[in-house]
């Protein structure tokens, strides 16, 4: 055997042994490359006298073509077997079922749900959504709403107060969304159509009272705006809220001081069991309070009461969830169990809406 194929035996040799393109390529620089073992045969030409140079000159290139030749296909299969390699590693199973993922297994909170499906009714009607702080000074939670220094009623809230400032006053945890009323009649001129949804607190807590729950106030405030209007827009809501066609209620005369005259309604209801049916039969379930807003309340806000006047109305979310969706302990809804979710929860891309169903 020849050096030049013995040199080709054992680079050929390496060129099979190579078993990625990283490895071939270092093949191709220890022969082919500047330093490479046919690079050194070719400089010893030089040396050599001209007969010599033409037969070893065309033998040596004759190698160095081979060997480039051997490794483009060498290249071109182990290009092959990699992406082959890779396909078989990535393969999608289009026929497999869809793994259950974060949107299969969520659940929105069921005060959340009633929330949107309160928002949506309300949207129907015209009314947008305002909110406001949880932390509250003593004059919007009481004072603005006609509440009377050291009137009883602000006894009735069982108020979380906060730690006196230097100067003697107290922030004070919101005991009713009715301070919302103010701050948007402060902030926007008439006409006005907002519920304020959020969280309100008192110091309370048994089977259906936790210190933290939910309310919606709603308030409507124009130049024209009577009881008649926020009769309607209460039933309308009742009705679309328990998703039946009529419902009964019954407006009693109660007392807020923020709203005269001042009413508490109750629907109609028919409880058989622990099952209570809404809207239908002799039982009667209280569940808002409502009522003209005062004129000391549309005055504390800066407007005229001689010009501006309207309703409000103020609801527990968890009660009408507890009797929409027949869970019977409030606690529950703030112990964070997630077999409690899993079960009273709701999909989260079933979006509560009028003409897509409040309920799905
Ligand atoms: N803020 C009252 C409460 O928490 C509920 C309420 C009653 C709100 C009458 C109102 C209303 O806006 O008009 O007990």
């Amino acid at each position: 055997m020849t050096d030049i194929e013995q040199l080709e035996a054992s680079i050929l040799d390496d060129i099979h042994a190579a078993s990625d393109e990283a490895t071939l390529e270092s093949v191709r620089v220890a022969t082919l490359g500047k330093q490479g073992s046919v690079s050194a045969l070719l400089k010893t030409l030089g040396a050599m006298n001209p007969d010599d140079r033409r037969t070893r000159g065309a033998a040596i290139n004759a190698l160095k073509d081979r060997v480039g030749l051997s490794i483009a296909d060498r290249k071109g299969i182990l290009k092959a077997s990699a992406l082959d390699a890779r396909l078989a590693r990535e393969t999608v199973d289009v026929s497999l079922p869809v793994r259950p993922g974060p949107l299969a297994e969520g659940r929105i909170h069921p005060v959340s749900q009633v929330i949107d499906e309160i928002t949506a009714i309300f949207a129907d009607m015209g009314f947008a959504v305002a909110e406001g702080p949880d932390i509250e000074t003593d004059h919007y939670n009481f004072t603005a709403l006609n509440f009377p220094p050291d009137h009883p009623a602000r006894e009735m809230h069982d108020t979380f107060f906060l730690k006196p400032k230097e100067d003697g006053s107290r922030l004070l945890l919101r005991t009713h969304t009715s301070p919302v009323q103010v701050r948007t009649m402060e902030k926007q001129r008439p006409p006005i159509r907002i519920i304020a949804p959020g969280r309100t607190y008192r110091c309370d807590s048994d089977a259906t009272h936790t210190p933290m729950f939910h309310q919606v106030e709603g308030l409507v405030i124009d130049e024209t705006t009577h009881f008649g209007h926020l009769k309607w827009v209460l039933e309308e809501f009742l009705k679309a809220f328990f998703e039946v066609d009529e419902v009964k209620t019954r407006f009693r005369p109660s007392f807020f001081p923020f709203t005269e005259p001042s009413m508490e309604v109750d629907v109609g209801c028919r409880r058989s069991g622990s099952e209570i049916r809404i809207g239908e039969g002799d039982d009667w379930l209280e569940i808002l309070g409502c009522g003209m807003v005062h004129p000391n309340v549309i005055r504390a806000a800066g407007l005229d009461p001689d010009v501006y006047q309207g309703f409000a109305f103020g609801m527990g979310i968890d009660r009408i969830a507890m009797l929409k969706y027949g869970m019977p302990d409030l606690r529950a809804f703030f112990d964070a169990d997630a077999r409690w979710l899993k079960h009273y929860g709701f999909r989260p891309l079933d979006l509560p809406s009028l003409y897509g169903g409040l309920t799905g």
